[in-house]
């Protein structure tokens, strides 16, 4: 029996004696090994921050193979032979970078850099096994990587330079550059020419000790044993056997990607795991003349590879069941799951919502099956699966191998899934399908059909199968087969994940696309079947997998300008090197300090309800737990207030959401601490009122104060001036800030007078010092908040960071130990909420022509059980309502709903997207009932004059909106695309696409004028190197960067002597959020200032010595006693509104854009592909065209997310369901637009913001409602051609089961639901 554990990390060696079963490699790397590089972001293989790549010998195929695999979800215990590198084994600045830190650094692919060792090491191992990729091996090595910052774009611009040129998509090294002398118009983001050569002699070798281990026939069995779990890994399949006869109820682990989940997620305990991964016959691969049989050992990515080069030496007509599984594989999961998952272990699950059993079941593929009592075959269908998760096999049964037949001639299989996000998503619905035919006939002779997502099992139509034998491929059987399904497929209205009529219109759809799919075949076949009308072909179009890509086009810096000055330059993020080597630190990477604590939230599982009692006994008999603390352990207030709202952070008496925190407990660690924290029992007594819905607030005239009102004009007198008036409402919910990094925060707590560090990821560094110490009942003097970076914010971490870092600092403060607190995934979604869900219902008034003379909306939106911010976004959305229109008669009211959901709080946009497209919707839907196109209606009302007054009398000029309206209408050349996509929907019946362009006013700057300031520390030290310090907070903006260029500029100091090191409320105090896209304007200004202030007291040494150098000016400054640190201020504009007069300069400026998007919906799956976009944006003139461009980028496909594919789920018991990757997608690359063009408008000028420039942060967003509008084009244009109604309701987002529905057709209409009168919602619209 071998008896430790041996692997290496990054070339060195590591031999654990008494590993941990329960330890994860990522929480090995980060907390045992301090390797922080590789990154926590959701636990459940969702999300790609923590990859690593794992190398092994197999000795099946004698190979060392090179995974990326994410390390959340791999068991150390497992890694017995392997070898792993991370992120800081590829490269560092230390040493030197790795060409794919560099490019992805200097492509400026980084942006909070969260997301960034996690994309390297996807395409470090992609480039080990393969260093000339094709686009699409780029495309899927990052298919499993999620950024929430960058769009993409930037990341595959860097990465496509490893790629030989000329495959296909434009590659950036064949971008064709320009430098437009003329028009000063630049395409360059980046110097591919400038880029390290790739050199594969920079990477580790594989551990030639490993080799010989690998080799060795019979390496023992490990066991390890903790305190819970027993963890055996034998290395032969007798011992396998035989472990599995011992301890039947122990799972057999293979990958751990089904299991991991349920322990890290669902905090599954198993005693005894069984670890398999060793046992060669799992993984033996065989092909005969008959079929593959493959070991249920075998990973996916194998299974996937064997297949791909096993079909070219296979007939077209054998091989069509392994296509039909390569494609499969191809949708499942990410590159990293494939890597880890296993087929037995995907069959096994027995989960219907897992795509492999359906096709497999279909293709007719037997299993092998050992125990003690013997081997047996059995057939793969329906009826080898019981329950979830349960399939008739005894409990001590192992599936040794699969078989997969040929497929036979006249045989045809085909699969199909539908998923919220087409890739990296569990299916709603799977199906495969096979059918075989009467040689040279049409002839049905058998035909099986398998659904998977319609029950608790994989589903046999059992008696369509029957039914249609021996029957004629044609319009009939397809009826028939329809009718039988309806009736044969029925799914229950309870099933898990609800969506009965779109699984079940899914089912229909499915065959009817099988159905074509089979009718093309036998034509090709030459069988005489019924003509197929070309039109109808669309049913089957494949999806576009290109990879995506896009131009850029900017304004250089005037050719007088300086070459030493960086402003205006496409300048890298400042810290992208340090965060592609995974050396940039973020709060949780800090290391531990001693006696360092950790605590996890108690929350409530009521939504209203009174505390009777709390019970943390069981939690504190917990070795290790050293305390647990309420409301009535906190020193000083128990309260959060911000502009008189007042939350309290512990629930005192009552609660009022689910996910409210009622205690914490405290422990030694965050395992013990999170384990605890599930033991305390809470009685309530549940209380009336309770709802969660905005229609029910309104029901319950449940608001909050105050109450809001814009008015322009008479309204009334508008109406009835007006030919024609509409009535509707729009519906747009919530989305999940997801920034990469959870919140979280080390509280310090020092020996003396009361002081405390916090290291913490907020944006509002000074708000969680003041909540902070009024917690303690310390003054502000004593509590530092360190602010170094975040990862990610989007407004997620302005308001609830504060009271988590109370509820630290508390508990640091009674147990006088450093405290750390770091929220896991499920928990952040649950406690610090997100965007508001908000309804608008308007009545409108219009003329023939499309002119709007009067609106009146009244938004609403829900608060949640606080007010948080909501008042003021409310605001935002009022002030946004009139967007670039001039709508002479306007009136909005808004009104907060105060339900019983956690509150929503500030992110992107803050309220300005939903107004803007509420009204947005209005435009859309006047044009539609006028029958004319919608981008001429929105022109029709645009402001024009030079000098316009918004609803709310502010002056400003529309000029360059317009101009980037009518750019975006020439550079999106959309004329004729509107012409072409006319000509695309008519002759396709099954797929329509859909074109729009909004234009886009944006208001800068806090609405509350005394925000509106910014201050900054400017030191210069005697070896001439400066560091800048502000209030802002970097969380992947480029604040930094912006002001090392601003203080470059000043100084004429090069960039390199500059830095930034952190955000601390000791250095700069009092400083404003950063937020409302104000940052830059802010801290640029106090940057400026402060370094003017120093050039002026250099000025006369300066003239003095003209000869000197800097550094020589700076130690003469020294040695003349002249002050080498200056503070700088901004006093920002007074902005504010009148309410009562429905007046005020409630900005300071406006940034204006346009925007142009195209889509392609499936009318049978609601599936969509978003096609190109093109944005026009005038921000000023930039400061930095990169970063901007990045803002831009990142937001519109925030707001991409926000429109069509991010839907949080509620129960009726107002309990959060989407708590993780695993139901909530954000884009992923497979979404990007396939063409994403962005140009920034030349020649525009600002004279309100520094050096001309302009916020950028927020008004992107707004643009992904291009895509929604797009998609309604489409949707109606299927419907027109149907002969429907012109008005149907699609609320935000468009999800696939919402586009589907909205397509109404044969399927759908003959779906009925199983709903009866004790039927409840799976979810309900909050
Ligand atoms: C982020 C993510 C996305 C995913 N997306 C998809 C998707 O789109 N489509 C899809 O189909 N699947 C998807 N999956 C599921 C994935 O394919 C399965 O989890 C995987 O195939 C299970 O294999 P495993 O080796 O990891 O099993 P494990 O987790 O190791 O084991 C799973 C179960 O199978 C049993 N088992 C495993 N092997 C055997 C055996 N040989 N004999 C007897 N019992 C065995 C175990 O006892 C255990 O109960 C996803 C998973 C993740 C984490
Ligand atoms: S994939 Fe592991 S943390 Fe997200
Ligand atoms: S840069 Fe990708 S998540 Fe921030």
């Amino acid at each position: 029996m071998a008896a430790d554990l041996t692997f290496y990390i990054n070339g060195r060696k590591v031999v654990e004696k008494n590993a941990d079963p329960e330890e994860m490699l990522l929480g090995y790397l980060r907390r045992k090994v301090g390797l922080t590089g590789t990154k926590y972001g959701c636990g459940e293989g969702g999300c790609g921050a923590c990859t690593v790549m794992v190398s092994r010998y197999d000795p099946v195929q004698d190979s060392i193979n090179h995974c990326a695999v994410t390390s959340c979800l791999v068991p150390v215990c497992s890694l017995h032979g392997s070898a792993v590198v991370t992120v800081e084994g590829v490269g560092s600045t230390r040493t030197k970078l790795h060409p794919v830190q560099e490019r992805i650094a200097k492509a400026h692919g980084s942006q909070c850099g969260f997301c960034t060792p996690g994309m390297v090491m996807s395409m470090y191992t992609l480039l080990r096994n393969n260093p000339k990729p094709t686009m699409e091996d780029i495309r899927e090595a990052l298919g499993g990587n999620l950024c929430r910052c960058t769009g993409y774009r930037p990341i595959i611009d860097g990465f496509k330079t490893f790629c030989d040129v000329n495959q296909g998509g434009k590659c950036c090294m064949d971008n064709g550059y320009f430098h437009n002398q003329e028009d000063q118009i630049c395409e360059e983001l980046f110097k591919a020419e400038d880029f390290l050569p790739l050199d594969p002699t920079q990477d580790i070798i594989f551990p030639p000790e490993l080799l010989l281990l690998g080799k060795k026939q019979d390496h023992g069995q490990l066991c390890f044993q903790s305190e819970r779990v027993k963890w055996i890994s034998p290395a032969l399949l007798k011992d396998l056997i035989h472990l599995k006869a011992q301890y039947p109820d122990a799972p057999l682990m293979m990958g751990n990607t089904t299991l991991g989940l349920k322990v890290n997620v669902k905090r599954a305990l198993f005693p005894v795991i069984i670890y398999a991964g060793w046992i060669p016959e799992l993984r033996e691969i065989t092909w005969s003349s008959n079929g593959l049989r493959v070991g249920a050992g075998c990973s996916l990515s194998v299974l996937k590879d064997v297949l791909q080069k096993g079909i070219k030496d296979l007939s077209p007509e054998k091989s069509e069941v392994y296509q039909t599984l390569i494609q499969t594989l191809h949708s499942l999961a990410s590159k990293q799951i494939r890597n880890m998952a296993t087929i037995g272990g995907n069959i096994m699950s027995s989960d219907p919502k897992y795509d492999l059993c359906s096709v497999l079941a279909a293709s007719g593929c037997t299993l092998r099956i050992i125990s003690k009592a013997g081997v047996c075959e059995m057939v793969l269908d329906d009826k080898f699966f019981t329950d979830f998760g349960k399939t008739v096999l005894q409990e001590d049964a192992i599936l040794l191998s699969i078989n997969i037949p040929h497929s036979k001639p006249w045989e045809f299989i085909s699969t199909f899934r539908q998923a919220q996000r087409r890739e990296f998503s569990f299916s709603f619905v799977n199906s495969g399908m096979k059918v075989s035919f009467r040689e040279q006939s049409a002839v049905v002779e058998s035909l099986e059909i398998f659904y998977g997502g319609v029950g608790s099992t994989l589903v046999k139509a059992r008696n369509t199968g029957k039914e249609l034998r021996g029957r004629l491929w044609n319009e009939k059987l397809l009826s028939k087969g329809i009718e039988l399904l309806k009736v044969e497929i029925s799914l229950s209205s309870a099933i898990p994940r609800g969506r009965e009529e779109y699984r079940k219109t899914l089912v229909l759809s499915f065959f009817y696309k099988f159905y074509m799919e089979i009718l093309l075949e036998l034509r090709k076949k030459g069988v005489a079947v019924s003509d197929v009308p070309p039109e109808y072909l669309s049913a089957l179009k494949p999806h576009g997998n290109e990879l995506p890509h896009g131009h850029h086009t900017f304004q250089m810096v005037p050719e007088i300008q300086s070459s030493t000055d960086p402003v205006g330059c496409p300048i890298m993020h400042q810290a992208a090197f340090q965060q592609a080597t995974g050396e940039a630190q973020y709060y949780d990477d800090i290391p531990s300090v001693k006696g360092e604590l950790f605590v996890s939230m108690v929350t409530s599982t009521r939504a209203h309800a009174k505390l009777i009692s709390i019970d943390a006994s069981e939690a504190l008999s917990i070795p290790g737990v050293v305390t647990f603390i309420t409301a009535e352990h906190v020193p000083g207030q128990n309260r959060r207030v911000w502009f008189g709202n007042v939350e309290e952070l512990f629930a005192e008496e009552e609660v009022i959401c689910v996910g409210q925190i009622i205690g914490a407990i405290v422990a030694e660690n965050r395992e013990i601490a999170k384990r605890a924290s599930c033991l305390v029992s809470v009685t309530y007594e549940d209380l009336l009122p309770v709802f969660f819905t905005i229609e029910e607030a309104i029901e319950h005239q449940s608001f909050f104060e105050p109450k809001r009102k814009l008015e322009r004009g008479n309204v009334e007198e508008g109406f009835e001036k007006s030919d024609h008036i509409l009535e509707g409402e729009l519906y747009m919910g919530g989305q999940e800030h997801f920034y990469m990094e959870t919140q979280g925060v080390i509280a310090v707590p020092r020996a003396e007078a009361g002081e405390m560090e916090l290291y913490v990821a907020t944006q509002h560094a000074a708000f969680t010092q003041e909540v902070v110490g009024l917690t303690l009942g310390v003054n502000s003097n004593k509590i530092s908040c360190h602010v170094k970076r975040l990862g990610g914010g989007f407004g997620g971490k302005v308001m609830k960071i504060a009271s988590l870092s109370a509820i630290a600092a508390t508990a640091a403060y009674r147990t006088g130990r450093a405290v750390r607190c770091v929220l896991e995934r499920g928990d952040d979604m649950l406690i610090t909420s997100g965007r508001h869900p908000f309804l608008g219902r308007y009545k409108v008034g219009y003329m023939n022509d499309g002119t709007i003379l009067a609106a009146d909306i009244t938004y609403y939106s829900n608060g949640g059980c606080t007010l948080d911010e909501s008042s003021f976004i409310m605001e935002k959305a009022l002030l946004h309502m009139d967007n670039g229109y001039k709508i002479p008669h306007l009136r909005g009211r808004g009104l907060v709903c105060r339900t019983f959901l956690p509150s929503y709080t500030a992110f992107r946009g803050f309220g300005g997207p939903q107004g803007l497209t509420i009204i947005e919707s209005v435009l859309h839907e006047v044009a539609s009932r006028c029958g004319l196109p919608a981008h001429q209606v929105r022109e029709v009302n645009m402001y024009k004059s030079e000098r316009c007054y918004t609803h709310h009398q502010q002056l400003f000029s529309p000029v360059d909106m317009l101009r980037c309206w009518h750019e975006c209408l020439e550079k999106s050349n959309y004329e004729q695309r509107l012409l072409a996509i006319q000509k695309f929907n008519s002759s396709n019946n099954w797929r329509k696409r859909g074109l729009s362009i909004v234009p886009l006013k944006f208001g800068i700057g806090f609405s509350k004028g005394f925000y509106n300031q910014g201050a900054a520390l400017v030191n210069i030290y005697k070896d001439g190197s400066v560091l800048v310090s502000h209030g802002g907070t970097e969380m992947g903006q480029g604040i930094n960067t912006k002001a090392i260029q601003i203080a470059s500029r000043v100084l004429n100091v090069p960039m390199s002597s500059i830095h930034v090191k952190e955000t601390c409320t000791g250095n700069v105090p009092n400083a404003a959020p950063s937020a409302a896209s104000f940052g830059t304007d802010a801290v640029g200004m106090a940057v400026k200032d402060a370094c003017e202030k120093l050039i002026a007291r250099l000025q006369p040494l300066r003239k003095q010595n003209p000869e000197h150098t800097w550094q020589q000016l700076v130690v003469e400054a020294y040695c003349q006693k002249i002050s080498l640190s200056a503070t700088g201020f901004f006093m920002g504009p007074h902005t504010g509104v009148d309410w009562e007069r429905s007046k005020g300069a409630a900005y300071y400026y406006f940034t204006f854009g346009a925007c142009c998007s195209e889509v392609e919906i499936d009318c049978l799956t609601g599936d969509h592909e978003n096609i190109r976009t093109d944005i026009v944006m005038d921000v000023g003139k930039s400061l930095n065209p990169a970063l901007d461009i990045g803002q831009i980028e990142g937001g519109f496909i925030q707001g991409l997310g926000l429109y069509t594919i991010e839907e949080l789920h509620f129960s009726p018991d107002g309990v959060l369901k989407t708590r993780g990757l695993s139901d909530y997608k954000i884009p992923a690359i497979v979404d990007i637009p396939h063409t994403l063009n962005i140009h920034l408008l030349s020649n525009a000028q600002n004279p309100h913001a520094i050096y001309s420039s302009k916020g950028i942060g927020e008004p992107p967003v707004f643009f992904g409602c291009t895509v929604f509008f797009a998609i309604k084009e489409a949707i109606a244009a299927a419907r027109r051609e149907r002969k429907l109604s012109k008005s149907f309701n699609i609320s935000s987002p468009a999800t696939p089961e919402k586009i589907r529905m909205a397509c109404e057709d044969n399927f759908t209409t003959v779906v009925t639901s199983s709903k009866n009168k004790h039927w409840s919602p799976w979810t309900i619209n909050v």
